[in-house]
């Protein structure tokens, strides 16, 4: 029986005993801010376990990938140099959700191990914690096993727990007996750690829940989980006394040493093949979870555990990439039961050979300087701190590496100055941020990330997570609680909140608190701060809230959604835009929102509407194609050489994501659609200038599209009603209408040329003649202000030569103008002249001695005061 069979006899017994199988669970808890990687089948029950959650199914059956490398459950330390420990293992377990409890637990695992396995009855034995007298009985009386076989333990070794808080319980654990050729005693004796007797399996009689404060609250109902380790009992059943020996490592170990040109089975090579095989599945399965090697949290375990397999793969002689091509073997070996190894193999193999080159770099000379500390120390002597700290900064060894290599050389390592210089380190490095005068953060963020660390970001796979509240600032203070009504901004450990940066608006949504009184804080928008602390922005509109409270995140999904499809589209229309306007164009900013998206980009004139519905249209024939959406992650040069469009100007780390939708490559942090057909529809909705040489197009997306388009057509469809008309011959009719409003124009000045002419007319005639002057001086009506001075003209042109004075009213407001043909300036001047009419409708008023203009408040006066321009015209020639 191969790995592969045990695991599938394992789910398929429990099934026939009415379990449901369960998928793995991530290696990235989803649900348990406590946990840095799962380290147990039971975790992604966690909730169900503790009543919080109603589980789907009472019994069920799972094998669960595990990670135990840093955190309460760490085994990297023990990896290569016994015969069962490992960083990454699977789990077979069967969970019953307060559903059969250890009277029926027990006799299924024995039923199994005996004989589904057929593992012979007199190589096992079992132990149950020293008080745990049910347990006892069972397995005596109803399992028939002879007292001399059931061993009582009074340690944490038979109370089992899944961290300082959570589920917990007694537990009784199968062992194996490998035989008295391999060291080691029973459990329970002195030598118990020796690899003779090998536990296979740990029932847990899951009873209370473990608090913060130590106390120990019962469960509402009892449960069970149980725990196998597949590599354990596939050692067993292949006549092997080392996990490392069976076919689930052997094709590892056998690629690794092929590579090296080592023997793969004897000699001085076996600890460093192990330690290869072992990280190498712990390094894919990592990064096929969406861990990346980093310097911070989960990121920096898994460099860890790669620098650790580089530098085995340096004492087996392999100085070139070697990691990366053990990919195509490991996902030969697992991919079946596990297809996310297969589907992110373009991801480990980049991310692979890119840590692997970047370490390689520093390797031999970390180790050469390492190798002359040593010789310079005494026996028994202390490696200091400066050069672990070098070690560390300069080239890149993780401490864990340094010890791991010393450490059967009994030096001992001044971790106290070597901590000093971190601390120091950090110092620098913040006085470098103050001072680098880019945008001016609050220093409160820099204390802040430098006190917390960075946050981790979940939302490229989940919406919803939880975690713990890292830190509270409210008015730029920070501050250990939060009040009902108070605004701030709550920084969390990890969080499936996207903030805003690329463009991408920050996501909003919801933080629960997950204990004690309940508590709600509506996030408003996500940002960050110092490049990888990510704070919520909201209101606490319910409870209270402070640090160290865990919270259920949960970010707003379909406006999430929406702000993908844009994400998504922006990227769709860069590459149109390229295609159809040239190369030139490229990216000037950009605005991806839920409403929306704005694209700005570099282009010398407005583009044509062909150019912009061809735009528009290879948008869409991208869409329909439904194309699927990858990120790759590599370094930026590999990124640029593989022709992804990178923008001049932004700051890279050592990874980037590379978007690929189609023929559109980007690098790009944002979030994006599966496929290209979840945009639905793209519609540009206006494209202008905004500065020299820079265009702007906006554009909508997915429903808001289809909605744009519907108002449209409503509007048209209205707009054909108004008209009488069709949808489709609205144009025809406007057009017709205007010709109609052409000709109207047409007749109406002719007619109001006509009643101007009357108009004239009348006033001609009553003009007089005064001081051998002719002169008018008369009020008109039903014309506009405006055209005041036009009648003047047309008045001087019929009279040749004559005093102009007319006069009109609106309500209160008085106008009245006076023109004086050119001939007669000598005597009478407009200015003068409206000076004193005007002064007669207590107003006034002033121009040239051809036209002039005034105003008054007192139309009641109007009529004397032009029958006064008679009076005022005999003075002035007198
Ligand atoms: N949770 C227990 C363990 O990890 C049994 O599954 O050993």
């Amino acid at each position: 029986m191969n790995g592969n069979d045990i695991r599938e006899r394992f789910l398929t017994f429990f099934q026939r005993h009415d379990h449901i199988i369960a998928a793995s669970s991530s290696l990235v808890p989803r649900n348990d801010p406590t946990l840095l990687f799962t380290n147990a089948g039971m975790n992604q029950f966690k909730g169900a376990f503790l009543g919080e959650e109603r589980p789907l199914w009472p019994r069920v059956v799972s094998a669960q990938k595990c990670v135990r490398a840093g955190g309460k459950h760490n085994d990297l330390e023990n990896v290569g140099r016994t015969a069962r420990h490992h960083t990454f293992f699977e789990m077979l377990g069967n969970f019953s959700f307060a559903d059969y409890f250890k009277e029926r637990a027990i006799p299924l695992a024995w039923e199994f191990v005996t004989q589904d396995l057929a593992l012979p009855v007199e190589r096992l034995l079992v132990t149950v914690y020293a008080s745990d007298d049910e347990a006892y009985e069972i397995w005596h009386t109803v399992v028939g096993l002879p007292k001399e076989k059931i061993i009582r333990i009074d340690s944490n070794d038979n109370f089992w727990s899944m961290g300082p808080v959570g589920p917990c319980g007694p537990c009784s654990e199968i062992f194996y007996d490998h035989g008295p050729h391999i060291a080691g005693g029973p459990p329970g004796s002195a030598d118990a750690d020796g690899d003779r007797f090998v536990e296979i399996w740990n029932l847990v009689f899951m009873q209370f829940d473990r608090r913060a404060d130590g106390s120990m609250m019962p469960l509402p109902q009892p449960c069970i989980d149980t725990g196998a380790g597949l590599e354990r009992l596939t050692a067993i059943l292949q006549g092997k006394s080392n996990n490392f020996d069976t076919d689930l490592f052997q094709p590892l170990i056998r690629e690794t040493a092929r590579l090296a040109a080592v023997d793969a089975e004897h000699g001085e090579h076996m600890v460093s093949l192990r330690v290869v095989a072992d990280h190498m599945r712990a390094i894919s399965f990592l990064i096929a979870d969406g861990v990346l090697p980093s310097n911070e949290g989960r990121g920096y375990v898994l460099r860890r555990i790669m620098r650790r397999a580089m530098r085995h793969g340096r004492m087996l002689g392999l100085t070139e990439p070697f990691l990366v091509h053990l990919v195509p073997v490991i996902c030969q070996m697992m991919g079946n039961f596990y297809p996310e190894l297969t589907a992110q193999s373009k991801v480990l193999v980049p991310v692979i050979e890119n840590e692997e080159r970047r370490f390689a770099a520093t390797l031999d000379s970390g180790l050469k300087i390492l190798e002359e500390a040593v010789a310079r120390l005494p026996a028994a002597g202390q490696l200091d701190g400066l050069t672990l700290f070098t070690l560390y900064d300069t080239y890149g060894f993780p401490i864990d590496l340094t010890a791991d290599i010393v450490r059967d050389r009994g030096i001992d390592l001044d971790m106290d100055g070597f901590n000093q210089l971190m601390a120091e380190q950090r110092q620098r490095a913040r006085a470098a941020w103050v001072g680098s005068g880019d945008e001016k953060v609050a220093a409160v963020f820099h204390q802040l990330r430098e006190q917390v660390g960075a946050s981790e970001f979940l939302g490229y796979e989940t919406e919803q997570a939880q975690g713990v509240i890292q830190a509270i600032v409210v008015n730029g203070v920070a501050v250990e609680r939060l009040q009902v009504g108070e605004e701030g901004m709550v920084i969390v450990n990890q969080t499936p909140f996207y903030a805003e940066s690329g463009g991408q608006v920050g996501d909003s949504g919801m933080l629960r608190k997950q204990s004690g009184e309940s508590a709600l804080f509506a996030v408003r928008d996500t940002r960050k701060p110092v490049s990888d602390l990510l704070a919520h922005y909201g209101a606490l509109q319910e409870g209270m809230l402070q640090v160290g409270d865990p919270v259920l995140m949960q970010v707003d999904g379909a406006r999430r959604q929406s702000i993908r499809l844009h994400h998504s589209a922006t990227h769709l229309l860069h590459h149109a835009l390229r295609q159809v306007v040239g190369d030139h164009v490229k990216q000037a900013g950009s605005l991806v929102g839920p409403q929306r998206l704005r694209f700005d980009f570099t282009h010398f004139s407005a583009l044509s509407a062909e150019a912009l519905a061809e735009v528009e249209r290879q948008c869409n024939a991208a869409i329909l194609a439904n194309v699927a959406q990858s990120t790759l992650i590599m370094t930026p040069a590999a990124a640029v050489a593989a022709g992804a469009v990178a923008l001049f100007g932004e700051k890279y780390g050592d990874e980037v994501r590379v978007v690929q939708i189609g023929s559109s490559m980007e690098l790009c942090g944002g979030t994006h659609v599966e496929r290209s057909g979840d945009i639905g529809l793209l519609r540009i909705v206006s494209e202008g200038a905004v500065a020299a040489g820079v265009r702007r197009i906006e554009a909508v997306c997915g429903a808001l599209a289809r909605e744009s388009y519907r108002e449209e057509s409503m509007v048209l469809r209205e707009a054909a009603g108004m008209l009488k008309s069709r949808p489709d011959q609205v144009t025809q009719a406007v057009e017709r209408l205007l010709e109609r409003i052409r000709t109207l124009e047409g007749s109406l000045e002719k007619a109001k040329a006509a009643v101007a002419g009357s108009v004239l007319d009348g006033l001609v005639a009553q003009s007089r003649m005064v001081a051998g002057v002719r002169l008018l001086a008369a009020r008109v009506v039903g014309v506009e202000v405006r055209d005041l001075r036009e009648m003047v003209d047309r008045l001087k042109e019929r009279f040749g030569s004559a005093v102009i004075v007319l006069g009109m009213s609106e309500g209160e407001k008085v106008s009245v103008i006076a023109g004086v043909t050119t001939d007669l300036h000598v005597r009478f001047k407009a200015g003068e002249l409206i000076g004193f009419v005007a002064g007669r409708v207590g107003g006034k008023g002033g121009g040239r001695p051809d036209m002039a203009m005034g105003g008054g408040s007192r139309p009641e006066q109007l009529a004397e005061a032009l029958a006064a321009v008679a009076e005022w015209m005999e003075e002035k020639a007198a």
